[in-house]
């Protein structure tokens, strides 16, 4: 069994890593395979609904969205973590 865990926190070694990292000792205590991801320092394209995908299998845009879309194909489980960041204006 693997779990494909999605990190969208721009840092490296950030809380959000912090906090996935005791969940993939948790998983792997129980011999669950795990995999992270992080994507929140990728450049991402947003959808425009070309409907591409259905056709070919993968996005017009060869970002990590189309190494994801490969990634949840094996995989069992789901994890997407990501920080709040807002800021407040005024
Ligand atoms: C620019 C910025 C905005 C943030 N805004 C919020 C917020 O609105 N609410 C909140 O609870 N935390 C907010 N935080 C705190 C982060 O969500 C928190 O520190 C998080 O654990 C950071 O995760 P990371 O280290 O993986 O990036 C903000 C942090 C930053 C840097």
């Amino acid at each position: 069994m693997k779990v494909l865990i999605i990190n969208g926190s721009p840092r490296v070694g950030g809380n959000t890593s912090l906090a996935l990292d005791e969940m993939v000792k948790v998983f792997e205590s129980e011999d669950i395979e795990t995999e992270v991801v992080l994507v929140g320092n990728k450049d991402v394209r947003g959808c425009i609904a070309c409907r591409a995908c259905a056709e070919k299998g993968k996005c017009v845009f060869n970002d990590v969205v189309n190494e994801l879309a490969l990634k949840f194909e094996e995989a069992d489980g789901l994890v997407v973590a990501s920080p709040v960041y807002k800021i407040a204006f005024g």
